[in-house]
């Protein structure tokens, strides 16, 4: 895997898909996580800031269009900073909250906070370490405990190992001719491709719900099926129904490690993508249901952490 460096992502902060096509942005940007991700995880994460916030300091690591900003404010927080790497983020999160008296957004990294010690009572990092190269992500967990008073809690949602091994399809699409079709595309790619090569010829497939690519030592990408073809860190592209982005992969356990290396309490992990919400998912969403392997697996697991006194 020496040459992995060759593809071409760096930076780890390119996932929020404004270069993808102003539609499919769209559908991300209204459903937050895509169609799919959004019926699962916005009702779970409304309901658990909904438990957090109320009359407390809360900062919203890697805020994005600043939309879990407004959710905090609105569910009674004393007050919400947000921040993100992107100007571009910054100015759309700036447009979402400027009624909002107690948001405050600004520029910043997840790896070197603009923000003193112990200065909030709730943190959220919400789909950000996987857009964090190694150091920024070990980094972030150390931050992410500075900035916390003792007592402090914080909310992570983080994708999980099987969402970087897994072909995830819709019910009506069948898994076999969708590989042979990704098969044949990985055929086209360049070595060493650039995000847009790749997002590019994958465009089309619109049956994947969730999967995952890599380059190999020889620059060939290629379609990840277990993880024990990733190590920490590694560059990846994943494909959701609405886009591609790239992103570092990190295992369930490199997640666990930070947090117990950083001193935090781990209070309980969920799953938010349970058998049972699939079941009534798809009951009411007969156009596009999910197939059986998806949700089984979670894609995601929301890590409730906290500061011990
Ligand atoms: C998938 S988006 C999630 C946005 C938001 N948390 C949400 O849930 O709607 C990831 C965000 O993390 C931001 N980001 C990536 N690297 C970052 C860094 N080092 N510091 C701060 N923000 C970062 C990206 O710009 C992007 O807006």
């Amino acid at each position: 895997m020496a040459n992995i460096e060759k593809a071409s992502i760096s930076g780890g902060h390119l996932s929020d898909g404004t270069r993808y096509g102003a539609a499919k942005v769209s559908r991300f940007a209204t459903s937050r996580y895509g169609t799919i991700g959004a019926a699962f995880l916005d009702s779970a994460l409304t309901q658990d800031l909904k438990n957090l916030v109320p009359g407390k300091r809360v900062l919203d690591i890697g805020c994005g269009a600043g939309n879990w900003c407004v959710t905090a404010a609105q569910y009674g927080a004393k007050s919400v900073d947000g921040f993100d790497i992107q100007s571009e983020m910054v100015e759309l999160a700036k447009q979402a909250t400027s009624h909002l008296d107690m948001v405050h957004i600004q520029v910043g990294d997840a790896a070197d906070m603009p923000f003193d010690d112990d200065s909030f009572d709730v943190a959220i990092s919400l789909f950000v370490t996987c857009n964090l190269p190694p150091n920024g992500f070990a980094k972030h967990f150390q931050e992410l405990h500075r900035v916390l008073v003792p007592g402090g809690k914080a909310l992570l949602l983080i994708p999980t190992d099987w969402s970087h091994s897994r072909l995830y399809t819709t019910i009506e699409a069948d898994p076999s001719i969708v590989k042979s079709e990704m098969v044949q595309i990985l055929s086209t790619v360049p070595k060493y491709p650039t995000t847009s090569q790749v997002t590019e010829a994958f465009r089309n497939i619109d049956d994947i719900l969730v999967t995952c690519f890599a380059v190999d030592d020889k620059g060939e990408i290629f379609n990840v099926t277990n993880t024990s073809q990733l190590f920490r860190g590694q560059p990846i592209w994943r494909k959701t129904e609405v886009m591609m982005f790239p992103n570092f992969f990190y295992s369930d356990q490199s997640t666990i490690d930070q947090f117990v290396t950083n001193g935090f309490h781990i209070d309980r992990v969920e799953n938010h993508f349970t058998e049972e919400k699939r079941i009534i998912y798809n009951k009411s969403n007969p156009a596009i249901p999910l197939s059986n392997d998806y949700v089984k697996h979670p894609t995601a697991l929301v890590y409730h952490v906290s500061k011990p006194l």
